[in-house]
C-alpha cells in the first residue's frame, strides 16, 4: 500500500488517511521476514531443544482447534466461538478473534502472550473484560474492540498501546482515568458510543502525549472535549450535537491539520478559533446552523479546504475568505463549499474569491428553495 501510494504520487492522499489502511493483510505482511517493515523487532524467545524422547509439539506450531495459524498469526475469526480458545501459541504476534460470540474476557484468556502486538476482538458480544486480562500483553500495540457491548473503556490497557479502536460499544462516559499514562497512543477511535453532553471528562485525553488522531463521531456530545493534547494532527467530531466552536477548546492545537465538525448543531464559531489552529488545512463545518462564514479565514496561512454547505448562511461578504488586495494569500484554497445555504449564489460577488486561483475549487450554487 505504501509503495503503491508513492509510485502513484498520491502522497497527500496517503497522508490524509495515515492509519486507515492497516488491514489484516498488512499485519500478515509485517510478519514476513525481510519485508522491511518499520515495526520494532520482536524478541524471539530462545530456541528450546526438545527433550529427546517426547514428541512434543513446539510452541510455535501450537494452534487452537479450527483456528488457522501461519507464521506468528493466529486466525480464529468467524468460528462462532463463545470463549477465547485455549492453547494459543505464546509466540503469537497477531490474534484475530473477530466475528465470534465471545461475551466475556477472563483473567487468564491472554496469559503469557508477551509477544502479542495486535489483538482483534471486533464484533463479538463482550460485556466484561477482567481487570487483569491484559496484564501479560506487555508489547500490545493495537487493540480493536469495536462492535461489542462494553459499557466502559477497559481498565489497565497496556501502556505500550498505540492504537485503540472501541467504536460502536455502549460506553457512556470517558473518564479522566480511562487513558491515564497511555503516552504511546497515536490513534484513538471512540465513535458511535452513547456519550452524552457531559460524557467526556475534562482533560480525559491529556495523558496521550503522542496522539495524532482522535475520532469521536456519531455520539451525543454537545461540546468539543476540553484539554486536547497539542500533538493532535486530526480531530474528527462529525455527527455529534456540538452547538458551538469555542476558541478555548482549540487552544494549543498547533499541529492540528484536519478538523471535522460536519453534521453538528453549530451556530457559532468564536473569533480566534482559527487562530488557535495555525496549521489547519481542512475544516469541515457543513450541515450545521451557521449564519455567517467563520472569522479568521483571510488571515489564516494554511487553510485549503473549508466546507460550509448546508448551513443557514444568509450573506457572504467580500472579505470573508480572502485578505484585502490581490495575491496576498499564501495557501491556495482547493475546496470551498457554500451550496445549500440561504444566500443566493448570484448575490455572492466574484471578488469574494479573488485569492482562489482554481475556480473549480468553489462550489456555490444548487440552493433549492423549499
Ligand atoms: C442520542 O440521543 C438520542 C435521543 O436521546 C438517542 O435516540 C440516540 O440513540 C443517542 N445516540 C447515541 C449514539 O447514543
Ligand atoms: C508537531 O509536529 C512536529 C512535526 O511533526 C513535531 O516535531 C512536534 O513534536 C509536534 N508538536 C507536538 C506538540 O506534538
Ligand atoms: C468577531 O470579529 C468580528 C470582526 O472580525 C466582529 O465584528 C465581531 O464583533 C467579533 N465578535 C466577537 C464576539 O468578538
Amino acid at each position: 500500500m505504501k509503495s503503491a501510494c508513492l509510485s502513484l504520487l498520491l502522497v497527500s492522499v496517503c497522508w490524509a488517511l495515515p492509519f486507515r489502511q492497516s488491514g489484516f493483510m498488512d499485519f500478515m505482511m509485517e510478519d514476513e521476514p525481510g519485508s522491511g517493515s518499520p515495526m520494532p523487532p520482536v524478541r524471539k524467545p530462545p530456541v528450546q531443544t526438545p527433550p529427546p524422547m517426547l514428541p512434543e509439539v513446539p510452541d510455535e506450531h501450537i494452534c487452537p482447534f479450527r483456528c488457522q495459524c501461519h507464521l506468528r498469526v493466529s486466525q480464529c475469526s468467524d468460528l462462532g466461538l463463545k470463549n477465547v480458545p485455549e492453547k494459543i501459541s505464546l509466540q503469537t504476534t497477531l490474534l484475530d478473534l473477530q466475528n465470534n460470540k465471545i461475551s466475556e474476557i477472563k483473567e487468564n484468556d491472554f496469559k503469557g502472550l508477551k509477544s502479542l502486538q495486535t489483538l482483534i476482538l471486533v464484533n463479538n458480544k463482550i460485556t466484561i473484560i477482567h481487570a487483569k486480562a491484559f496484564s501479560s500483553l506487555i508489547n500490545l500495540e493495537r487493540l480493536y474492540l469495536s462492535k461489542n457491548l462494553l459499557k466502559d473503556v477497559p481498565a489497565n490497557i497496556p501502556k505500550s498501546l498505540q492504537e485503540l479502536r472501541i467504536h460502536e460499544n455502549q460506553i457512556n462516559k470517558i473518564k479522566k482515568s480511562s487513558f491515564a499514562g497511555m503516552a504511546n497512543v497515536i490513534v484513538m477511535e471512540l465513535g458511535s458510543n452513547p456519550l452524552s453532553s457531559s460524557g467526556v471528562d475534562n482533560g480525559a485525553f491529556a495523558d496521550l502525549k503522542r496522539v495524532s488522531y482522535i475520532r469521536i463521531a456519531d455520539t451525543n456530545i454537545t461540546s468539543i472535549p476540553k484539554g486536547l493534547p497539542s500533538s493532535l494532527f486530526e480531530l474528527h467530531l462529525d455527527g455529534n450535537k456540538i452547538t458551538k466552536v469555542t476558541a478555548d477548546s482549540l487552544k494549543g492545537l498547533k499541529n492540528l491539520s484536519k478538523l471535522g465538525l460536519s453534521h453538528n448543531e453549530i451556530s457559532v464559531v468564536e473569533n480566534g478559533s482559527l487562530a488557535n489552529m495555525p496549521h489547519l488545512r481542512e475544516l469541515h463545518l457543513d450541515n450545521n446552523m451557521l449564519t455567517s462564514v467563520p472569522s479568521g479565514l483571510p488571515e489564516h496561512k494554511y487553510i485549503q479546504v473549508i466546507y460550509l454547505h448546508a448551513n443557514k448562511i444568509a450573506a457572504v461578504g467580500t472579505e470573508d475568505f480572502c485578505p484585502p488586495g490581490y495575491n496576498t494569500k499564501k495557501a491556495m484554497y482547493s475546496g470551498i463549499s457554500l451550496f445549500s445555504n440561504p444566500v443566493p449564489y448570484w448575490e455572492v460577488q466574484p471578488i469574494t474569491f479573488r485569492c482562489v486561483f482554481d475556480r473549480s475549487a468553489i462550489q456555490l450554487g444548487n440552493y433549492r428553495k423549499k
